[in-house]
């Protein structure tokens, strides 16, 4: 088969097919849901709604993936699975081997700090704080020393291209530039996965191409991106675009053709 053939799936429980999860540059399975279920009770414990209902899906090192669908249709609730904000209701989280299931919440936040970069549509940086203090951030919940903390922040907004920038309050950037911090927010821990909710929802057309080139370049470098997007022409970057409904994957189709150069 032609690389520049998509391979189109159709159902829910395909995602481990080794034939889809094959790619030069594609490592071992990073994330690995079995039959992954959440389920929203009522008070009364009577089931509220299904938010995901058995959801089978590896995502190998270095994929970048698009997730979409719906309005409800369980990206946001997936994103917080894969992202140790939330634990499946039933099934199995593998994040590099570890059972998530096995942690206990002390030892999933640490991991969560550890291993995932998570950016919202919503920049979410402290107002109080400056760009390199925000960036910081994260190091600091971390245990990371001062000298090193600030190296890290350091060359993470650099990487962004807000090397100059690192004294100003979010207040004082436009909306790309605090996209960009929070970008690096995201990076400075040195996550596994870089996951990202409708990161260019805020943005103008111009500003979310460059966010979107960024991303680019980080996938380049061999970064694991999983991004949740409403938008086909965005989705049209990823190598994986994975469609959602009733908390249920409708279709996986990859496009190994979509490797981007490397950078440098
Ligand atoms: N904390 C919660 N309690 C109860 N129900 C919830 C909760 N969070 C999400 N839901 C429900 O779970 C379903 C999936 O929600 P989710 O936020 O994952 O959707 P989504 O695909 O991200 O939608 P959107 O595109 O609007 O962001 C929805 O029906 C939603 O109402
Ligand atoms: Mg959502």
């Amino acid at each position: 088969m032609s690389i520049l053939t998509p391979t189109v799936t159709t159902c829910t429980t395909t995602s481990h097919d080794p034939a889809l999860l094959s790619a030069p540059h594609w490592g071992d399975p990073v994330a690995e849901l079995h039959g992954v279920t959440k389920v929203y009770y009522k008070p009364d414990g009577s089931v509220l709604v299904e938010a995901l209902r058995g959801v089978d899906l590896t995502i190998p090192q270095g994929q970048y993936t698009a997730i979409m669908g719906a309005s409800g249709s369980g990206k946001s609730t997936l994103m917080n699975v894969l992202g140790c904000l939330d634990r499946p209701t039933s099934g199995e989280y593998i994040l590099q081997g570890q059972p998530v299931s096995e942690l206990t919440d002390e030892s999933l936040s640490h991991t969560r700090g550890r291993k995932i970069g998570f950016i919202f549509q919503a920049f979410n940086l402290i107002s109080q704080l400056t760009v390199e203090e925000n960036v910081e951030t994260p190091l600091l919940y971390q245990g990371v020393g001062q000298g090193p903390r600030r190296k890290r922040a350091i060359e993470a907004l650099e990487l962004v291209g807000l090397g100059d920038r690192l004294g100003h309050r979010p207040n004082q950037l436009s909306g790309g530039q605090q996209q960009r911090a929070a970008i690096a927010r995201a990076l400075a821990t040195e996550p596994v996965i870089l996951m990202a909710d409708e990161p260019t929802g805020n943005l103008d057309t111009a500003t979310g191409e460059a966010i979107l080139k960024l991303f680019d370049e980080l996938h380049a470098k061999g970064m694991t991106i999983i991004m949740v997007t409403h938008d086909d022409e965005v989705a049209e970057r990823c190598e994986r675009v994975i469609r959602m409904r009733d908390g249920l994957i409708e279709t996986d189709v990859i496009y190994r053709h979509r490797r981007m150069a490397p950078a440098d």
